[in-house]
């Protein structure tokens, strides 16, 4: 009698076929070569350069050197099955001045990198701001300035001309969220001005440059436009209090409606209206600019790190993240944090993405930053990362949910391909799934990497 061993299959959690997979990263946090063939100060550079702003006075300077090292980190993508590699293109090297002539030299690097990606069979996306505002601008007021939208249409102009014919994604904006709040409103970010007034003006600035930036795109032939934003689930305390209730409709109208609104339903609900008014920043939205910002685009891009907690608490003061939001407190999540006390809940992404779907239907989702900061420690050539192992594959976990609740999910990003210049925390939060060594530019893929590329062949988890 033979005795057939029953094998049980491995089960896969599998995602929908022509689900797009790949990493993240933004020009100044990995490029380096700051004054390379022209390129011009940004606010960041100026910010880093600050005495107390960034954690024990690091720079973007040098970085991960990627201006110079970029073929030998396409052909790490490629060897990990990366099929997209979102970066940013750094305005100060495009347009040094922001506003003047394109300095081609600065350009050809990102012509040199896109051939080197396709070349290496990983689809380039390209965001056209993560951050880095030339200083020029912000000498003429930055994003409180409406001249700065109508300059960041000509970089995308010039964007697509040179790279259109090869890039299909195109992402107007990162986070516009951290520009005006973190940027004018705490200061925490460059260029580090506390101004609520400053806040507001950025914000409605910003949603209109990614209007008329998407507008640029679509005429200069690009394919595919996009807008990504840092959304999360904000949860009151005590869902039956009232209090608690307002509280996290405020935050989450500052959070995710007053981009989402202008931009998916184009109009400002009466709740962000009465913000701008109160900070006497109203003025500013003009007839017409709803329409430009809403603008139809055809992917969302969703950076996800955490929820937010909420609770009403007479006397609080406002939270300058979020500028009139007195009375207002954050209460400890109870959950495990990462290395920055970030805590980890994925149900906050299942939760945000049924929610953008519900609220916001017939715009495809894109998952286009999520990832963890551990404390990685180099064991030879090896990196163990269990942690972050652990946290990308509860998220992705996370995401299937979503996509089996009917969210129109159609990839997921990690951040970050390597360790970079995590902006305030410098260089000491590792987010990567390569480990950099600083002092020798050395590469090492951590545990996560090969993990996260079986994730990517298998297109599923175990
Ligand atoms: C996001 C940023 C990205 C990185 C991650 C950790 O807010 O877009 O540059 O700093 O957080």
């Amino acid at each position: 009698m033979t005795v057939v061993e029953e094998k049980a299959e491995p089960r896969v959690l599998r995602f929908p076929e022509g689900f797009r997979w790949g990493v993240a990263t933004a020009a100044y946090q990995i490029e380096g070569a700051a004054t390379a063939d022209g390129r011009m100060p940004s606010i960041w550079d100026t910010f880093a350069r600050t005495p107390g702003k960034v954690h024990r006075g690091h720079t973007g300077d040098v970085a991960c050197d990627h201006y110079h090292r970029y073929a030998e980190d396409v052909a790490l993508l490629s060897e990990l099955s990366i099929g997209t590699y979102r970066f940013s293109l750094a305005w100060p090297r495009i347009k040094p001045d922001g506003s003047g002539p394109v300095n081609p030299r600065g350009l050809a690097f990102y012509d040199r990198l896109v051939d080197e990606l396709l070349a290496a069979g990983v689809e380039p996306m390209v965001t056209l701001y993560h951050w880095d505002l030339p200083q020029t601008l912000e000498d003429h007021g930055g994003w409180t300035n409406r001249d700065t939208a109508l300059h960041f249409a000509d970089l995308a102009t010039a964007a697509v001309s040179k790279l259109g014919d090869r890039v299909r994604t195109w992402t107007t904006l990162n986070e516009p969220w951290c520009s005006a709040f973190l940027g004018y409103g705490n200061g925490v970010h460059a260029p580090g001005r506390v101004d609520a007034q400053a806040a507001y003006l950025a914000t409605h600035h910003l949603n209109l440059a990614h209007g008329l930036g998407a507008q640029a795109l679509r005429a200069g032939g690009a394919q595919e436009v996009s807008l990504t934003l840092n959304l999360t689930s904000v949860r009151p305390h005590d869902p039956g209090d009232r209090h608690d209730a307002d509280a996290a409709r405020l935050v989450d109208g500052l959070q995710n409606r007053i981009w989402l609104d202008p931009v998916l339903r184009g109009h400002y609900a009466d709740d962000m209206l009465a913000l701008f008014q109160r900070f006497d920043a109203a003025g500013a939205i003009l007839d017409g600019d709803l329409e430009i910002i809403s603008t139809p685009i055809d992917l969302l891009g969703v950076n996800y790190y955490q929820p937010a907690l909420v609770a009403a608490q007479i006397g609080a003061p406002a939270n300058l993240a979020y500028p009139g939001s007195e009375g207002i407190i954050y209460p400890d999540q109870g959950k495990p944090t990462t290395a920055m006390d970030w805590p980890v809940d994925e149900t906050g992404l299942t939760d945000l993405l049924v929610r953008l779907s519900v609220d916001y239907p017939g715009t495809p989702l894109m998952v286009t930053e999520n990832g963890a900061a551990y404390t990685d420690v180099p064991a030879g050539d090896r990196v163990a990362d269990p942690e972050r192992i652990g946290y990308i594959d509860a998220h992705l976990r996370a995401v299937h949910a979503a996509i089996s609740e009917g969210a129109d999910l159609r990839g997921y990003l990690a951040w970050s391909f390597m360790d970079n210049f995590e902006w305030g925390y410098g260089y000491d939060s590792r987010f990567g799934l390569i480990y950099v060594d600083y002092a020798t530019q050395r590469r090492v893929p951590k545990d996560s990497a090969r993990w996260f590329s079986d994730v990517i062949r298998r297109n599923g988890l175990e």
